[in-house]
């Protein structure tokens, strides 16, 4: 079986971009693949560095993911801080990644452009890291959202000058998605990708409420409306399309394109109905995760047993790689 590896950082409440950029994937790739999900809080460091909300937001990443249709028994669920061997791996991958092409990465740029103050060394290597998570199960498939693909790159490319420098250590990790293209869903205010921590009222979480879901809908960015048959969307109706296309039945967003291709589209109906589609949607992974973060002495459980299935992978890897290295006295 092959390899699928993919994680998530606790830096919020999880929301529709995570959601269908990443974890329905995972749910789908559990089945056919030897699958490691993790919660990524080593990440979460560089740019949160207040620690005291972070157990209970590893505990709801992990609940909603369950409640998304991860199952415990099929895919290793863990947490990063729970497996060293990350750590030994990223301390090698940073001997090969160079200070030029990290300062280049533009998640890095914009990290250091709305934080001037907090550019870390661990900001800097995040792309090192994410390589260590990675090639530390040896995954080949990591299903993720359009705004990782550079990172993979960057995998990509630490893992091949090892290979180089130490020998065949690693296969070469891809981001995957099941239809090709990586998905990238924007904010409700037409305003960049839809994120943890940005415009709460154009997010919406996994959390909300069905009255809040529909609020935020009736707020959505939209215009006048096409002046001409056929005319190209502008993203930000694109957007609720796409939307459209993942909680609403293909009738309704069929009747919906014809009535913008004729130029005889009603905003305030389009959102009213994707508003009690994506609320329909939402609400029982919403009540489902309550549930299950209710009951810590599961959450536990799973995060040990988790741990224990990614320690094994991952002490394997590490020493593959010591005696590939010659650190093996
Ligand atoms: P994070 O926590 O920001 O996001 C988790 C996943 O959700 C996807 N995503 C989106 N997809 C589509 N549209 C959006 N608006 C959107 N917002 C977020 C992300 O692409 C991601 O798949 N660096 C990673 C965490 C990580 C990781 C890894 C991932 C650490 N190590 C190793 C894969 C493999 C991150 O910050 O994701």
């Amino acid at each position: 079986k092959e390899i699928v590896l993919s994680g998530i950082r606790p830096t919020g409440y999880l929301h529709l971009g995570n959601y269908f950029g990443a974890m329905r994937n995972y749910v789908r790739m559990q089945e056919d693949y030897n699958c490691y999900f993790f919660v990524a809080d080593w990440h979460s460091l560089t740019t949160h560095p207040d620690t005291k909300t972070l157990r209970s937001s590893v505990h709801r990443v992990i609940a909603e993911n369950l409640a998304c249709g991860l199952d415990p028994d099929k895919a290793a669920i863990y947490v990063q801080s729970d497996v060293p061997e990350i750590a030994e791996l990223y301390l090698y991958l940073n001997m090969m990644a160079y200070k030029g092409e990290l300062e280049k990465v533009p998640t890095f740029k914009d990290k250091v452009r709305l934080n001037p103050d907090n550019v870390n060394a661990g900001l800097l290597t995040y792309p090192v890291l994410m390589a260590a998570d990675i090639l530390i199960h040896r995954a080949v498939k990591v299903p993720v959202g359009k705004d990782q693909q550079q990172h993979l790159e960057m995998a990509r490319n630490f893992a091949e000058r090892f290979n180089h420098r130490y020998g065949e250590v690693f296969p070469m990790p891809k981001a995957f998605n099941f239809n090709s293209d990586l998905v990238k869903i924007m904010s409700l205010d037409g305003k960049g990708k839809m994120s943890k921590s940005e415009n709460q009222m154009a997010t919406i979480y996994l959390s909300d409420s069905d009255e809040l879901i529909q609020k935020k809908l009736k707020k959505a960015q939209t215009d006048q409306g096409p002046s001409a048959p056929g005319q190209q969307k502008p993203d930000y109706i694109e957007n609720l399309f796409t939307l459209a296309s993942l909680v609403s039945e293909p009738a309704v967003v069929n009747k919906f394109e014809e009535d913008y291709n004729n130029c005889q589209i009603r905003y305030g109906d389009f959102k009213k109905q994707l508003g009690e589609d994506m609320a329909r949607f939402v609400a029982p992974i919403r009540d489902k995760a309550l549930a299950i973060q209710q009951d810590s002495a599961y959450l536990d459980k799973i995060m040990r047993q988790g741990a224990a299935k990614a320690r094994e992978s991952a002490s394997r890897t590490i020493k593959i790689v010591r005696e590939a290295m010659g650190i093996n006295y």
